[in-house]
């Protein structure tokens, strides 16, 4: 008792200007609890708390500073040595299987530039994705793609779960993961990655289903499924990297250019592997996620959200069915809204920093050595800024408020010098994506066993850094019929 109260009301009462600690009953274990049955909770707790002011929380001994406000994220962006992303990267790295020489080479600054081959390489994402011509080509291949699996005579292979002539039972989660990890892989890579790595769009799904283990640093007996098929890829990505330049020649320049400067870091081929593949599943890990949700609130719609969305895209298509992107990226503004409000109630995205220098954020003095999070979900829900419905799906949302996808306080990709590079193509692929299933198929959703279907639970425990999965047997299936127009 009189710890406690010296902990959590005297101490700070002494020390205003330290972030304080958000109450917890057993010393030394702290929240630990609550963060793996339901983070976005305890930080939303701690947000109302403490007025919106950094604070802490306490796991396992460990004290990290929570950070909920809009205006603390944007003072945090202007000190990026103070308040630093890349000390946290060696220990990602070593978690996909790097070892210290290979961390130490990708960080070590090249002679002259100042700069370390991974940071040549961030910025190397920039130009691949960026808007312009380099991005122009990268996305000619991925559209095309999506295009191609999305016609009734291919949709085939794991994903149908029952067969007919003229309907097919689909796992949507499955579906949509392998058109859209297919179309990203051959738009980055040579189509022969899938001769080296044949399962890699399966494997790299099991992956990001047990990726929840990944930020606990689980050993390899907890988690024996998460590192089997992260191995699986990188192996096949070793024997990619293998295969000689001129079996390779359809890859993008962003792949060329990192597999060429990689290699004077004299790097050994599985390390090699491991590097890109930390790379690989960043890039792959939530498009399809966007995807599954968007189309979970569109068909468990109770309005007529379905019907209106196709009827705003019927223009795009011309009597061949082929589509028109130019006017569905620019003239469906009903369909950027709803895939953007599938986006903001989905993604757990968070800025993970370490504070390397004494530094005042709101008025708090943050110590140099502690670990930040900036919870960008918790700002998602606010209502001040989402409206008094914040915490439900509004389709119009962002096509009513065109300022909203702009806002401080909303940050699915992040921001500053992290800012996800590949927010433009992704926009794009999901929209698209959505758009040719509900134009080209007829679905229809289907509970298990007979029973009325359910919308996915999201799992909402433990931030992931991107787009949350379906509670573990929650799952979208469809029954999908070549469409009657
Ligand atoms: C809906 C889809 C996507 C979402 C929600 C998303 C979200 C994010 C987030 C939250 C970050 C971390 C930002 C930070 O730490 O501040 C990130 C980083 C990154 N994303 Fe994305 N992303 C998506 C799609 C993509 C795609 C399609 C690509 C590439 C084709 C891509 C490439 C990257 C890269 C390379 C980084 C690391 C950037 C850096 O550390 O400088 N992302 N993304």
């Amino acid at each position: 008792m009189l710890w406690y109260a010296w902990r959590f009301s005297i101490s700070p009462a002494l020390h205003p200007n330290e972030p304080a600690e958000l109450p917890y009953l057993i010393p030394f274990v702290g929240h630990l609890f609550s963060m793996f049955t339901g983070a976005s909770r305890l930080f939303s707790q701690g947000k109302k708390r403490f007025h919106n002011q950094p604070f802490s929380v306490t796991t396992m001994g460990q004290s990290m500073y929570i950070v909920t406000s809009p205006s603390a994220v944007v003072s945090i962006y202007k000190v990026p040595k103070a308040i630093d992303f890349d000390p946290i990267m060696p220990d990602f790295l070593r978690r996909y299987g790097l070892d210290q020489a290979a961390i130490s080479a990708i960080f070590r600054p090249h002679e002259g530039a100042g700069k370390s081959w991974l940071d040549g390489m961030l910025d190397n994402f920039k130009l691949q994705l960026h808007p312009g011509t380099r991005l122009d080509l990268l996305q000619d291949v991925l559209l095309k793609r999506i295009d191609h699996h999305l016609r009734w005579e291919n949709l085939d292979g794991p994903m149908v779960k029952a067969n007919g002539q003229h309907e097919k039972n689909v796992d949507v989660m499955e579906w949509v993961g392998t058109i859209i990890i297919d179309a990203q892989t051959r738009a980055l890579f040579d189509a022969s990655f899938f001769e080296a790595c044949p399962d890699a769009i399966s494997q790299l799904m099991t992956f990001e289903e047990e990726g929840w283990k990944w930020p606990l640093d689980l050993p390899r007996f907890a988690a024996r499924k998460m590192y089997e098929s992260m191995e699986y890829v990188e192996k096949g990505l070793a024997e990619y990297f293998m295969l000689r330049k001129d079996k390779r020649n359809g890859e993008s320049w962003l792949i060329q250019t990192m597999s060429n400067s990689i290699d004077d870091l004299n790097l050994n081929a599985m390390q090699k592997a491991m590097t890109v593949f930390s790379i690989y599943r960043t890039v792959n890990a939530n498009a399809y996620k966007q995807v599954f949700w968007a189309l979970s609130y569109i068909l468990f719609d109770e309005h007529t959200l379905l019907h209106d969305l196709k009827t705003e895209i019927a223009p795009a298509f011309d009597t061949s069915d082929t589509l028109n992107l130019e006017y569905l990226f620019s003239s469906c503004p009903l369909l950027a809204s709803a895939c953007e409000e599938a986006l903001r109630l989905t993604i757990w995205s968070v800025g993970a920093r370490i504070v390397t220098k004494d530094t005042v954020i709101d008025g708090k003095t943050l110590r140099k050595g502690r670990n930040l999070l900036m919870t960008y979900r918790t700002m998602h829900f606010s209502p001040d800024v989402f409206g008094a419905d914040a915490d439900t799906f509004n389709p119009t949302r962002f096509m009513n408020n065109k300022d909203l996808v702009k806002s401080p306080s909303y940050r699915p990709f992040g921001g500053a010098s992290h800012y996800c590079p590949g927010r433009f193509v992704a926009r794009k692929e999901v929209q698209m994506t959505v758009a040719l299933i509900l134009r080209r198929f007829d679905l229809e959703v289907v509970g298990e066993g007979g029973k009325p279907p359910k919308f996915p639970k999201m799992d909402d425990t433990l931030p992931s850094g991107g787009i949350q999965n379906p509670l573990s047997g929650q799952f979208l299936r469809v029954k999908v019929r070549p469409a009657r127009t």
